[in-house]
Protein backbone atom coordinates (compact mmCIF):
# COMPACT_ATOMS: atom_id res chain seq x y z
CA UNK A 1 0.00 0.00 0.00
CA UNK A 2 1.11 3.60 -0.27
CA UNK A 3 1.12 6.58 2.06
CA UNK A 4 -2.31 8.10 1.84
CA UNK A 5 -2.82 11.71 1.84
CA UNK A 6 -5.87 13.57 3.24
CA UNK A 7 -6.64 17.57 1.71
CA UNK A 8 -9.58 19.93 2.75
CA UNK A 9 -10.42 22.88 0.54
CA UNK A 10 -13.50 25.26 0.22
CA UNK A 11 -15.44 25.98 -2.44
CA UNK A 12 -15.69 29.55 -3.80
CA UNK A 13 -18.08 32.33 -4.93
CA UNK A 14 -17.09 34.11 -7.96
CA UNK A 15 -17.83 38.08 -8.14
CA UNK A 16 -16.71 37.64 -12.01
CA UNK A 17 -17.84 34.33 -13.42
CA UNK A 18 -16.32 32.14 -15.50
CA UNK A 19 -19.19 30.61 -17.86
CA UNK A 20 -18.09 29.01 -21.15
CA UNK A 21 -14.60 27.41 -22.26
CA UNK A 22 -12.41 28.32 -25.58
CA UNK A 23 -11.30 24.93 -24.79
CA UNK A 24 -13.98 22.09 -22.95
CA UNK A 25 -11.32 19.15 -22.58
CA UNK A 26 -8.78 21.86 -20.71
CA UNK A 27 -11.15 24.26 -19.66
CA UNK A 28 -9.48 27.15 -20.58
CA UNK A 29 -11.98 29.85 -19.89
CA UNK A 30 -13.40 32.24 -22.28
CA UNK A 31 -12.62 35.10 -19.59
CA UNK A 32 -10.65 35.44 -16.33
CA UNK A 33 -12.82 35.49 -12.92
CA UNK A 34 -12.49 36.64 -9.66
CA UNK A 35 -13.62 34.79 -6.34
CA UNK A 36 -13.54 34.41 -2.44
CA UNK A 37 -13.00 31.42 -0.89
CA UNK A 38 -15.78 30.49 2.02
CA UNK A 39 -15.12 28.96 5.09
CA UNK A 40 -17.45 26.94 7.22
CA UNK A 41 -18.21 24.60 4.21
CA UNK A 42 -15.60 22.07 2.97
CA UNK A 43 -14.40 19.32 1.11
CA UNK A 44 -12.54 16.65 3.07
CA UNK A 45 -10.77 14.47 0.51
CA UNK A 46 -8.21 11.45 0.58
CA UNK A 47 -6.45 9.24 -1.45
CA UNK A 48 -4.25 6.03 -1.44
CA UNK A 49 -2.87 4.42 -4.43
CA UNK A 50 -3.11 0.24 -4.31
CA UNK A 51 -1.56 -1.61 -6.42
CA UNK A 52 -4.46 -4.55 -5.94
CA UNK A 53 -7.02 -2.24 -7.14
CA UNK A 54 -8.26 -3.08 -10.94
CA UNK A 55 -9.94 -0.05 -11.04
CA UNK A 56 -10.11 3.72 -9.04
CA UNK A 57 -12.66 3.87 -6.36
CA UNK A 58 -14.74 6.97 -5.57
CA UNK A 59 -16.57 7.12 -2.07
CA UNK A 60 -18.53 10.27 -2.17
CA UNK A 61 -20.54 11.40 1.53
CA UNK A 62 -20.07 7.51 2.31
CA UNK A 63 -21.63 6.01 -0.55
CA UNK A 64 -19.68 4.33 -3.42
CA UNK A 65 -19.83 6.31 -6.73
CA UNK A 66 -20.50 4.88 -10.13
CA UNK A 67 -21.19 5.90 -13.75
CA UNK A 68 -20.47 9.06 -14.30
CA UNK A 69 -18.93 10.19 -11.02
CA UNK A 70 -16.71 7.93 -10.82
CA UNK A 71 -15.58 8.37 -14.39
CA UNK A 72 -14.85 12.58 -14.25
CA UNK A 73 -12.58 11.44 -10.80
CA UNK A 74 -10.76 8.61 -12.73
CA UNK A 75 -10.08 10.61 -15.71
CA UNK A 76 -8.94 13.39 -13.37
CA UNK A 77 -6.44 10.80 -11.82
CA UNK A 78 -5.32 9.64 -15.35
CA UNK A 79 -3.86 13.21 -15.75
CA UNK A 80 -2.17 12.86 -12.56
CA UNK A 81 -0.94 9.39 -13.45
CA UNK A 82 0.61 10.79 -16.73
CA UNK A 83 2.25 13.33 -14.72
CA UNK A 84 4.03 11.32 -12.42
CA UNK A 85 4.95 8.04 -14.41
CA UNK A 86 2.51 5.91 -12.31
CA UNK A 87 0.84 2.72 -12.79
CA UNK A 88 -1.28 2.48 -9.61
CA UNK A 89 -5.22 2.47 -8.95
CA UNK A 90 -6.50 4.47 -6.07
CA UNK A 91 -8.83 5.23 -3.39
CA UNK A 92 -10.82 8.35 -3.29
CA UNK A 93 -12.77 8.80 -0.47
CA UNK A 94 -14.37 12.85 0.05
CA UNK A 95 -17.18 14.19 2.02
CA UNK A 96 -18.88 17.63 1.42
CA UNK A 97 -19.83 19.86 4.67
CA UNK A 98 -22.87 21.65 2.39
CA UNK A 99 -25.35 20.40 -0.12
CA UNK A 100 -23.77 19.05 -3.38
CA UNK A 101 -25.18 20.34 -7.09
CA UNK A 102 -26.88 23.24 -5.52
CA UNK A 103 -25.03 25.99 -7.32
CA UNK A 104 -23.07 25.90 -3.96
CA UNK A 105 -19.82 24.99 -6.27
CA UNK A 106 -19.09 21.05 -4.63
CA UNK A 107 -16.72 21.00 -7.87
CA UNK A 108 -14.46 23.54 -7.45
CA UNK A 109 -13.82 22.57 -3.46
CA UNK A 110 -13.99 18.83 -4.75
CA UNK A 111 -11.07 19.03 -7.42
CA UNK A 112 -9.35 21.31 -5.31
CA UNK A 113 -9.29 18.90 -2.70
CA UNK A 114 -8.69 15.61 -4.74
CA UNK A 115 -5.61 17.77 -6.78
CA UNK A 116 -3.66 18.30 -3.80
CA UNK A 117 -4.10 15.11 -2.00
CA UNK A 118 -3.81 13.10 -5.25
CA UNK A 119 -0.67 14.68 -6.62
CA UNK A 120 1.52 14.27 -3.26
CA UNK A 121 -0.31 10.57 -2.71
CA UNK A 122 1.50 9.70 -6.27
CA UNK A 123 4.57 11.85 -5.03
CA UNK A 124 4.65 14.56 -6.88
CA UNK A 125 5.15 18.53 -4.82
CA UNK A 126 3.60 20.64 -7.31
CA UNK A 127 4.09 24.58 -6.39
CA UNK A 128 0.77 26.60 -5.78
CA UNK A 129 0.46 27.52 -9.86
CA UNK A 130 0.91 24.16 -10.95
CA UNK A 131 -1.84 22.77 -8.65
CA UNK A 132 -4.09 24.87 -9.93
CA UNK A 133 -3.23 24.23 -13.20
CA UNK A 134 -4.42 20.37 -11.85
CA UNK A 135 -7.45 21.21 -10.09
CA UNK A 136 -8.33 23.48 -13.13
CA UNK A 137 -8.81 20.17 -15.35
CA UNK A 138 -11.34 18.41 -12.85
CA UNK A 139 -13.50 21.74 -12.95
CA UNK A 140 -12.42 25.20 -13.62
CA UNK A 141 -13.56 27.34 -11.20
CA UNK A 142 -11.39 24.99 -8.47
CA UNK A 143 -8.14 26.51 -9.96
CA UNK A 144 -9.50 29.18 -7.78
CA UNK A 145 -10.16 26.85 -4.37
CA UNK A 146 -6.57 26.62 -4.10
CA UNK A 147 -4.68 29.81 -3.29
CA UNK A 148 -5.57 31.76 -0.14
CA UNK A 149 -8.21 33.99 0.71
CA UNK A 150 -9.67 36.38 -2.84
CA UNK A 151 -8.82 34.81 -6.08
CA UNK A 152 -8.29 36.26 -9.57
CA UNK A 153 -8.60 32.94 -12.37
CA UNK A 154 -5.66 34.39 -15.13
CA UNK A 155 -7.69 32.97 -18.25
CA UNK A 156 -4.28 32.71 -19.92
CA UNK A 157 -3.96 31.31 -23.59
CA UNK A 158 -2.60 27.67 -22.73
CA UNK A 159 -2.51 24.93 -20.05
CA UNK A 160 0.62 25.95 -18.93
CA UNK A 161 -0.65 29.72 -18.18
CA UNK A 162 -4.41 29.52 -17.19
CA UNK A 163 -4.49 29.61 -13.36
CA UNK A 164 -5.30 31.13 -10.08
CA UNK A 165 -3.41 33.73 -8.36
CA UNK A 166 -4.14 35.44 -4.89
CA UNK A 167 -4.61 38.83 -5.37
CA UNK A 168 -5.59 39.44 -1.54
CA UNK A 169 -5.34 37.45 1.93
CA UNK A 170 -8.36 35.99 3.57
CA UNK A 171 -8.03 38.75 6.15
CA UNK A 172 -8.26 42.07 3.61
CA UNK A 173 -12.05 42.35 3.82
CA UNK A 174 -14.83 41.13 6.20
CA UNK A 175 -16.66 39.81 3.51
CA UNK A 176 -19.33 37.82 3.99
CA UNK A 177 -21.57 35.10 1.89
CA UNK A 178 -24.69 34.30 3.25
CA UNK A 179 -26.05 31.62 1.31
CA UNK A 180 -29.76 31.55 1.07
CA UNK A 181 -30.89 27.70 0.24
CA UNK A 182 -33.65 27.76 -2.41
CA UNK A 183 -33.22 24.30 -3.44
CA UNK A 184 -30.82 22.02 -2.34
CA UNK A 185 -32.09 19.45 -5.76
CA UNK A 186 -29.27 18.35 -8.36
CA UNK A 187 -29.38 21.27 -10.95
CA UNK A 188 -30.64 20.19 -14.24
CA UNK A 189 -28.06 20.93 -16.30
CA UNK A 190 -24.79 20.73 -14.37
CA UNK A 191 -22.18 23.41 -15.65
CA UNK A 192 -19.40 21.28 -17.52
CA UNK A 193 -22.45 20.84 -20.18
CA UNK A 194 -24.09 24.82 -19.66
CA UNK A 195 -20.36 26.03 -20.58
CA UNK A 196 -20.52 24.53 -23.89
CA UNK A 197 -24.08 26.40 -24.64
CA UNK A 198 -22.17 29.99 -24.16
CA UNK A 199 -21.87 30.14 -27.59
CA UNK A 200 -25.17 29.89 -28.78
CA UNK A 201 -26.63 32.82 -27.00
CA UNK A 202 -26.41 36.27 -28.69
CA UNK A 203 -24.88 38.14 -26.11
CA UNK A 204 -22.09 35.99 -25.01
CA UNK A 205 -19.80 37.69 -27.36
CA UNK A 206 -20.34 41.06 -25.77
CA UNK A 207 -19.78 39.80 -22.13
CA UNK A 208 -16.66 38.22 -23.31
CA UNK A 209 -15.35 41.33 -24.59
CA UNK A 210 -16.06 44.00 -22.38
CA UNK A 211 -15.09 41.33 -18.82
CA UNK A 212 -11.76 42.86 -18.46
CA UNK A 213 -13.60 45.77 -17.58
CA UNK A 214 -15.55 44.25 -15.12
CA UNK A 215 -12.35 42.46 -14.05
CA UNK A 216 -10.79 45.76 -13.56
CA UNK A 217 -13.81 47.32 -11.58
CA UNK A 218 -13.63 44.36 -9.18
CA UNK A 219 -9.91 43.99 -8.42
CA UNK A 220 -10.27 48.01 -7.38
CA UNK A 221 -12.96 48.18 -5.48
CA UNK A 222 -11.76 44.58 -4.07
CA UNK A 223 -8.22 45.90 -2.99
CA UNK A 224 -9.78 49.45 -2.03
CA UNK A 225 -12.74 47.96 -0.15
CA UNK A 226 -14.88 49.85 -2.00
CA UNK A 227 -18.12 48.40 -1.11
CA UNK A 228 -20.53 50.25 -3.26
CA UNK A 229 -18.33 50.08 -6.37
CA UNK A 230 -17.80 46.51 -5.70
CA UNK A 231 -22.10 45.52 -5.12
CA UNK A 232 -22.57 47.35 -8.74
CA UNK A 233 -19.80 45.30 -11.00
CA UNK A 234 -20.92 42.16 -8.37
CA UNK A 235 -24.77 42.45 -9.55
CA UNK A 236 -23.57 43.31 -13.51
CA UNK A 237 -21.64 40.62 -14.04
CA UNK A 238 -24.25 38.17 -12.22
CA UNK A 239 -26.89 39.24 -14.31
CA UNK A 240 -25.22 38.92 -17.53
CA UNK A 241 -23.78 35.45 -16.92
CA UNK A 242 -27.40 34.60 -16.87
CA UNK A 243 -28.60 36.91 -19.79
CA UNK A 244 -26.01 34.85 -20.95
CA UNK A 245 -27.67 31.40 -19.83
CA UNK A 246 -31.16 32.46 -20.54
CA UNK A 247 -30.82 33.56 -24.17
CA UNK A 248 -28.56 30.33 -24.84
CA UNK A 249 -30.34 27.32 -26.92
CA UNK A 250 -31.51 25.55 -25.71
CA UNK A 251 -32.24 28.13 -23.24
CA UNK A 252 -30.77 27.91 -19.36
CA UNK A 253 -32.59 28.92 -16.60
CA UNK A 254 -31.62 27.91 -13.41
CA UNK A 255 -33.74 31.00 -11.38
CA UNK A 256 -36.67 29.51 -8.87
CA UNK A 257 -39.39 32.29 -8.24
CA UNK A 258 -37.79 32.86 -4.96
CA UNK A 259 -34.99 33.92 -6.59
CA UNK A 260 -36.85 36.53 -8.12
CA UNK A 261 -37.85 37.36 -4.75
CA UNK A 262 -34.37 37.45 -3.10
CA UNK A 263 -32.71 39.32 -5.19
CA UNK A 264 -35.44 42.61 -4.99
CA UNK A 265 -34.99 42.52 -1.70
CA UNK A 266 -31.28 42.33 -1.68
CA UNK A 267 -31.35 45.56 -3.71
CA UNK A 268 -33.74 47.33 -2.02
CA UNK A 269 -32.13 46.38 1.26
CA UNK A 270 -29.11 48.18 -0.36
CA UNK A 271 -31.30 51.42 -1.55
CA UNK A 272 -31.94 51.57 2.55
CA UNK A 273 -28.02 51.92 2.82
CA UNK A 274 -27.39 48.35 3.82
CA UNK A 275 -23.83 47.08 2.69
CA UNK A 276 -25.81 44.16 0.36
CA UNK A 277 -25.63 42.65 -3.00
CA UNK A 278 -26.43 39.20 -4.44
CA UNK A 279 -25.11 36.92 -6.92
CA UNK A 280 -25.99 33.80 -8.59
CA UNK A 281 -23.85 30.76 -10.10
CA UNK A 282 -25.54 27.78 -12.03
CA UNK A 283 -28.64 27.18 -9.72
CA UNK A 284 -31.34 28.94 -7.52
CA UNK A 285 -29.61 29.67 -5.05
CA UNK A 286 -28.54 33.70 -3.87
CA UNK A 287 -25.65 34.52 -2.34
CA UNK A 288 -26.18 37.44 -0.19
CA UNK A 289 -22.52 39.30 0.02
CA UNK A 290 -22.78 41.68 2.76
CA UNK A 291 -20.01 43.10 5.42
CA UNK A 292 -19.82 41.17 8.46
CA UNK A 293 -21.65 43.82 10.24
CA UNK A 294 -24.73 43.38 8.53
CA UNK A 295 -24.80 39.65 8.94
CA UNK A 296 -26.89 39.32 12.15
CA UNK A 297 -29.93 40.90 11.08
CA UNK A 298 -29.35 39.57 7.51
CA UNK A 299 -29.42 35.73 8.64
CA UNK A 300 -32.37 36.17 9.98
CA UNK A 301 -34.16 38.48 7.19
CA UNK A 302 -33.03 36.36 4.82
CA UNK A 303 -34.61 33.15 6.43
CA UNK A 304 -37.96 35.08 6.62
CA UNK A 305 -38.18 35.37 2.96
CA UNK A 306 -40.55 32.97 0.97
CA UNK A 307 -39.08 29.93 -0.34
CA UNK A 308 -35.87 29.99 1.92
CA UNK A 309 -35.12 26.99 3.20
CA UNK A 310 -31.46 27.68 5.22
CA UNK A 311 -28.78 30.03 5.35
CA UNK A 312 -25.41 28.91 4.97
CA UNK A 313 -22.90 31.73 5.71
CA UNK A 314 -19.18 31.79 5.09
CA UNK A 315 -16.41 34.29 5.09
CA UNK A 316 -13.42 34.36 3.90
CA UNK A 317 -10.99 31.20 4.05
CA UNK A 318 -8.08 29.69 3.13
CA UNK A 319 -6.92 27.75 -0.10
CA UNK A 320 -6.49 24.31 -0.51
CA UNK A 321 -4.06 22.33 2.70
CA UNK A 322 -2.90 19.33 3.42
CA UNK A 323 -3.98 17.53 6.92
CA UNK A 324 -1.54 15.29 8.81
C1 LIG B 1 -21.59 29.59 -12.67
O1 LIG B 1 -16.27 25.28 -12.55
O2 LIG B 1 -18.51 24.26 -12.07
O3 LIG B 1 -20.25 28.75 -10.88
O4 LIG B 1 -15.37 23.38 -15.16
O5 LIG B 1 -17.44 22.31 -15.93
O6 LIG B 1 -16.68 22.03 -13.54
P1 LIG B 1 -16.73 22.91 -14.77
O7 LIG B 1 -17.57 24.18 -14.39
P2 LIG B 1 -17.63 24.96 -13.02
O8 LIG B 1 -18.34 26.30 -13.50
C2 LIG B 1 -18.64 27.32 -12.59
C3 LIG B 1 -19.62 28.24 -13.16
C4 LIG B 1 -20.18 29.27 -12.20
C5 LIG B 1 -19.37 30.55 -12.23
C6 LIG B 1 -18.04 30.55 -11.49
O9 LIG B 1 -17.90 29.86 -10.47
O10 LIG B 1 -17.17 31.30 -11.92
Amino acid sequence: MHPKFTAIAHPNIAFIKYWGNRDDALRLPLNGSISMNLSGMESLTTVQFDETLEQDTFELNGEMQSGVSLQRVSQFLDHVRRLAGLNRYAHVSSTNSFPTGAGIASSASAFAALALAVSKAAGLDLNQKDLSRLARLGSGSACRSIPDGFAEWLPGEDDENSYAISIAPKDHWDLMDAVAVVSQEHKPIGSSAGHKLAYTSPLNAQRVLDAPERLKECREALLGRDFSRFAEVVELDSNYMHAVMRTSNPPLVYWEPATEVLLWQVWQWRKQGHAVCATVDAGPNVHVLALANELEWLQKALLELPGVKNVLAGKPADGARLLE
